[in-house]
């Protein structure tokens, strides 16, 4: 401690979980396909520590300490890291690739995380020379508020990787919990399931976007509809993740709404692209 971590994709999640690592005291490596997606998430960053400093949570000298902690890595190439943590699209070939990428990359003492939100562990892991040393992190959104870490082990994982990665969680001030590798692990199996079915509510015409997401953010107190929550994971994501647990369970019951698919074939992906069940500005 301190480590030296590779944060890959420098998205909504990616960028989070290198502000949270690096809050913590550790050296970011931030990378993502090229200089411009990475200059994107540091300016995200940036935008985040504004407002801590304005509200006096951390000091503009801790702002200036943190931001020289994270460094931008357009390559994946000699990675002398500690630990490594994917946060890539949701899509099975582009973490495959990624994850043989990093094996080559990294110190074989290297821990090889990633955030998926649904993706088998266990396949990951064998697409390295080391799957006891590939875990899940799976951080929810926005990183920098929420709690909770679901802690993946894979099949191969092994209890040192285990302990080491709820450790690290732990000490960047996440409540780690511990799920098994199966589809959608914990979060994905109960929350999925739940937004799916608030689009088939909505596709079958019992009621509107805005009656749906009231009836649930004033009747069962959640902070956020689950449309809006939809738009704000993104379409794209809801269905990747419907899918992963379709084929997965092999269950009809867990059959995406047609309504998903017409979105996601719109290029309506919620927040991210200005319009899902809601538009923004
Ligand atoms: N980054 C950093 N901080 C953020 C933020 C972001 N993107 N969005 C909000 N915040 C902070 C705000 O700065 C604010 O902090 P202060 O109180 O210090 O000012 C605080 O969060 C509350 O924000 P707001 O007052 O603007 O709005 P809110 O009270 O509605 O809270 C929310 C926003 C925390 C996002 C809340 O709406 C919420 O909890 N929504 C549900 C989130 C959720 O379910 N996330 C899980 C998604 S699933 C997932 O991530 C995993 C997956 O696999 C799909």
């Amino acid at each position: 401690m301190p480590y030296r971590i590779a944060v890959v994709g420098a998205g909504q999640m990616g960028s989070g979980i290198a502000q949270v690592a690096a809050a913590a005291g550790h050296d970011v490596l931030l990378n993502d396909r090229t200089e411009d997606l990475i200059a994107r998430g540091v300016a995200g960053i940036e935008k985040n520590l504004a407002r801590s400093v304005e509200k006096g949570r951390i000091s503009a000298e801790d702002r200036t300490a943190l931001l020289g902690r994270i460094r931008a890595t357009p390559r994946i190439e000699n990675l002398d890291v500690d630990l490594a943590i994917e946060a890539a699209t949701e899509a099975l070939e582009t973490k495959l690739e990624l994850f043989r990428a990093l094996d080559a990359a990294t110190p074989e003492r290297a821990v090889l995380a990633s955030n998926t939100s649904s993706i088998s562990i266990t396949l990951l892991g064998a697409a390295t020379r080391r799957p006891g040393r590939t875990i899940g992190m799976h951080f929810m959104n926005p990183v920098p508020v929420m709690q909770l870490v679901e802690i993946i082990r894979g099949i191969a994982t092994s209890q040192e990787t285990f302990d080491f990665t709820h450790a690290l969680a732990a000490q960047m001030g996440k409540t780690p919990v511990e799920v098994r590798d199966f589809p959608g692990f914990v979060s994905n199996r109960v929350l999925m399931p739940m937004i799916n079915e608030a689009i088939y509510a909505l596709y079958e015409g019992v009621g509107s976007v805005e009656a749906i997401d009231t009836v649930m953010k004033l009747g069962m107190n959640h902070p956020m509809g689950p449309l809006q929550l939809a738009d704000f994971i993104g379409l794209d994501t809801c269905l990747a993740i419907m899918n992963v647990l379709h084929d997965g369970f092999a269950d009809s019951k867990y059959r995406p709404c047609p309504l998903l698919r017409q979105y996601v074939a719109a290029g309506w992906y919620g927040k991210k692209t200005g319009r899902g069940f809601y538009t923004y500005a």
